[in-house]
């Protein structure tokens, strides 16, 4: 009897056990939208084909910057001719949403004036074939493509003209798709691609300073980062303003903006590491969340940054000033914090000087995206979110049985349900990236999709690894394990 009674406790235990991690889709809202991500560059290829010409991606792929990152985007996916096929497979998935980008030089291929009827039509037919299947096209402007003509006439970002030129062409996208586009986001990773391309140099435009990480040409990573960011924010304002005068009351839609977020956590308990934490979270995040929320940038940016951080006229805070009807953000990884001491004369210092912070990437095991979701809640009114990308990065060619990427995904979905439960204002989540794709940073060399492409064959088949089934049993309603 008692070895019996001792079977039924274990199995109620193991019960237990298997449903506490068990996950299922009956614990998000109905109106909650689960998809997955792609950008323009990344995934369509047909660089040269139909009227397109080259972006600042193209030019830094044809460089010579193999010891960054292997290949170019010419082919990739080939998404261009094969979206019919991919747009199958996510019906056949069960997503509700595609995340993609519209490349900007192959719809207004010199960035502003004419129009190319041939991008037009290739958009055109995407976003048809995607609401033709009930998935709803979530539509990115900018994931950092810009045209090369308006990096040669102007220095694209670093000149106030970009405002122009970019609300030129959300007027076209917004013109001639919006009636069946209503989640727009203007900009990816406004904080990333002001790092990156104009302060690091590890990306396009490679801006930076000869003592930064990669060895640029041109540029200045003391003011370059915090001005190209400034414009982007302006250039965001702009178009949400076009949005609300002239679309809003006939389409129905919704403008947004993207931004990296990170965990972070101090290094150790000391108040330096402490303080180091906020400040990182200051320059990276409130960098961009604070003008869009209060209409200016955090104190300690203005405290450390000085004259080199631009300002807002009254006006232009006015503006961008709850600009957003939602806040789109990427979250892959959290880091620790320790503080690092002031160095060089302040005019002389880089983006991460000015932090005067070091970071340190965690394990993949320490999740903390319900902290940052907190964080927005708590302190900005809790906004409306997308997270808009999510993703788990391995070796190109690792196995199709990809275990570790479905630990992760169950548990990061996992842990935005537990902030939904806590009231976090969710309102969709998205994979990144529903192929394997062009990476930036690595080429072809990781990937991170929920489809394996292998980049050798002519065919570029699509085969789906098994998180793609873990994810579309989930999708289906099925519950699932890690
Ligand atoms: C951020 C970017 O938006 C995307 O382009 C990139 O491929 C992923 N993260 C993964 O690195």
């Amino acid at each position: 009897m008692a070895f019996a009674l001792r079977v039924l406790v274990a199995v109620i235990l193991v019960l237990f056990s298997w449903s506490a991690h068990s996950l299922s889709r009956d614990e998000f809202p109905s109106d909650f939208v689960f998809g997955a991500s792609t950008s323009a560059y990344q995934v369509e290829g047909a660089a040269n084909e139909d009227g397109r010409k080259p972006s600042i991606w193209d030019t830094f792929s044809h460089a010579g910057n193999a010891n960054i990152y292997k290949g170019d985007g010419d082919v990739s996916c080939d998404g261009y001719h094969k979206y019919k096929e991919d747009v199958q497979l996510m019906a056949n998935m069960g997503l509700d949403a595609y995340r993609f980008s519209i490349s900007w030089s192959r719809l207004i291929p010199d960035g502003k004036g004419a129009i190319n009827p041939k991008g037009l039509e290739y958009y055109n037919n995407l976003i048809n074939e995607l609401t033709s299947h009930g998935i709803q096209p979530h539509v990115t402007l900018h994931h950092w493509d810009l045209p090369q003509t308006l990096e040669d006439e102007y220095e694209g970002w670093i000149s106030r003209k970009i405002v122009y030129d970019f609300t030129a062409y959300a007027d076209v996208c917004f013109r001639e798709f919006g009636d069946r586009v209503k989640y727009w986001t203007t900009v990816n990773e406004v904080n990333v691609f002001a790092t990156f391309g104009y302060g690091f140099g590890t990306v396009p435009p490679q801006r930076c300073s000869p003592f930064s990480l990669a060895n640029c040409s041109r540029g200045n990573s003391s003011t370059e980062p915090y001005l190209a960011a400034h414009h982007m924010l302006l250039a965001h304002a702009s178009v949400a303003r076009l949005y609300n005068k002239k679309y809003k009351g006939v389409q129905h839609g919704f403008i947004g903006l993207n931004v990296l977020t990170i965990g972070f956590v101090p290094l150790t308990n000391t108040s330096g590491d402490i303080i180091a934490t906020q400040r990182a979270q200051d320059f990276w995040i409130r960098w961009v969340i604070n003008p869009l929320t209060l209409g200016d940038y955090p104190d300690i940016m203005k405290k450390n940054v000085g004259s080199r951080l631009p300002s807002f006229t009254k006006e232009e805070s006015n503006l961008i000033r709850n600009s957003i009807d939602f806040l789109g953000i990427n979250f892959y990884n959290t880091f620790s914090v320790n503080n690092y001491p002031e160095s060089l004369d302040m005019e002389d210092r880089t983006f991460m000087q000015d932090m005067a912070a070091e970071m340190t990437m965690l394990p993949e095991n320490d999740t903390f995206i319900d902290a940052v979701l907190d964080t927005f809640k708590n302190d900005y009114g809790n906004l409306p979110i997308y997270i808009h990308e999510n993703g788990f990065k391995t070796p190109h060619n690792s196995s199709l049985n990809d275990f570790s990427r479905i630990k992760y995904l169950h548990k990061y979905i996992g842990s935005i349900a537990k902030a939904i439960r806590n009231g976090s204002n969710l309102k969709g989540y998205f994979v990144w990236s529903f192929l394997d794709v062009f990476e930036i940073l690595s080429g072809y060399e990781e990937s991170l999709g929920l489809y394996y492409i292998d980049f050798k064959d002519p065919n570029l088949k699509r085969q789906p690894k098994l998180s793609a089934k873990w994810y579309s049993n989930f999708l289906k309603n099925k519950s699932v394990d890690p």
